[in-house]
């Protein structure tokens, strides 16, 4: 069977890695389009990058409207802010959402019509050229062909992957992530290492992804207490903003599962940052991804070292499930009941969000196929987990 495998054009890594990509960005066009949050602009990340801009004579107008995880009603307000402004290419600048966005604008821009309508549609035509500059080791949205928008006429959290939502430049500094705060230091990066995992573990996997997602996983087991511990401590951010960028190349290629999956509902129905989302399921998840993953889950007991000569199969898979639980609890990863979520409402959305995980076709990626029934229990276990760790 054969794979295609894919990644962004250019790949700028390093300190000072927005200056040495402008002259990759001055063939892109004369005017761009920055997308982008406030706070990007008031801790000035943007200006970072419009003093480079400045200096090639690039002119921009700038976006920061993404406030939040990205709607449909911010893509219409960029949308209308790059034609009105007559932009020629866009910068994605921030965390996932910025990217995401700048990714969904330019899909609209040249494809037309509303993105509420995008989901399972075909992205004919090309974007205009487009930059992402992530502030967060996390989505790895700068290397993955897939744009995540709320559509908030239904309340789904639509996954839009198409080969078009690649960006054209991925520039990855990890200067930028000094001044995460421990919270979003850990969301982002548990996000990371969910990526790498359900990429690893995924029905579509390949050697091409096995390689970026085992390479992920030990930067993250290496680094993410550290960064979550010691945000300053520039060598480990450097390694987590590669094994956040591994991580998506692998995801965007082989898929994610089960996790993924059930995470999008509950960030569309309850608000709850996609991050957390993720290291919450990831505890409930791992168990039952892990009888169908045995051997894949103990190649990553090896590859991160708790693997013992002697275990058998079950006993490898074991340890890195169990591993896995002990890191996120040393990152104090959040509950459901942390995000006050009202116990009523929860379990009255069980069956929409368990349609809603179906529909978006990740769970089937997992290598033992969950029914409707599974991923209801699953969203009941999250809350019993939840209350549980309240008490201990
Ligand atoms: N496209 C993909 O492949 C992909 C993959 C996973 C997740 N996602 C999506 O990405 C979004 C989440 O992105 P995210 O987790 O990066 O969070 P985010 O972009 O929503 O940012 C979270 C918060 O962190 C702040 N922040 C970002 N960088 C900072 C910095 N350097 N210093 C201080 N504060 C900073 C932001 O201002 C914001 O308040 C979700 O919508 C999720 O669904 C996309
Ligand atoms: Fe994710």
């Amino acid at each position: 069977m054969a794979h295609i495998f894919s990644i962004p054009q250019n790949i700028v890594t390093g300190t000072d890695a927005v200056r040495m990509s402008m002259d990759l960005m001055r063939g892109y066009g004369k005017k761009v389009l920055i997308v982008t949050d406030k706070h990007m602009v008031s801790i000035g990340n943007v200006k970072l990058l419009t003093d480079e801009l400045d200096k090639i004579s690039i002119k921009y107008e700038i976006y920061p409207g993404i406030n939040a995880e990205p709607t449909d009603i911010m893509i219409d307000e960029g949308v209308k802010t790059y034609t009105n402004s007559q932009c020629e290419f866009l910068i994605g600048i921030g965390g996932g959402s910025p990217i995401d966005a700048m990714k969904a604008i330019g899909a609209v821009v040249t494809n037309g019509g509303s993105i509420r309508d995008y989901q399972g549609k075909k992205i004919e035509h090309r974007l205009p050229p487009t930059v992402a500059i992530p502030t967060t080791a996390g989505t790895g949205s700068e290397a993955t062909k897939v744009s995540i928008i709320t559509n908030t006429k239904t309340g789904v959290k639509m996954l839009l992957s198409s080969a078009r939502l690649m960006a054209n430049l991925a520039v990855i500094d990890p200067v930028f992530t000094l001044t995460l705060p421990p919270a979003v230091t850990v969301s982002t990066g548990v996000d990371a290492l969910t990526h790498a995992i359900e990429a690893y573990t995924s029905l579509k996997a390949f050697q091409m992804t096995d390689l970026y997602a085992t390479s992920a996983i030990r930067k993250i087991f290496d680094n993410l207490y550290e960064v979550y511990k010691h945000g300053d401590n520039i060598q480990a951010r450097r390694e987590m903003a590669i094994a956040a960028l591994e991580a998506g190349i692998a995801f965007s290629n082989a898929s994610v599962t089960i996790v993924h999956g059930m995470s999008r509902p509950i960030g569309a129905l309850f608000h709850v940052p996609h991050g957390d989302s993720n290291a919450m399921l990831l505890n409930v998840c791992l168990k039952f991804v892990q009888q169908g993953a045995q051997e894949r889950l103990c190649d990553l007991a090896k590859a991160i070292g708790v693997y013992r000569p002697g275990m058998r199969i079950t006993e490898g898979a074991d340890a890195f499930v169990t591993a896995t639980i002990a890191l996120l609890r040393t990152l104090d990863v959040k509950t459901i009941q942390d995000f006050d979520v009202d116990q009523k409402v929860y379990f009255s959305q069980i069956q929409k969000m368990t349609q809603d995980a179906l529909d978006s076709g990740s769970p089937a990626n997992t290598r033992r196929t969950p029914s409707a029934g599974d991923i209801e229990t699953l969203y009941k276990d999250l809350w019993v987990e939840g209350l549980y760790r309240a008490v201990i």
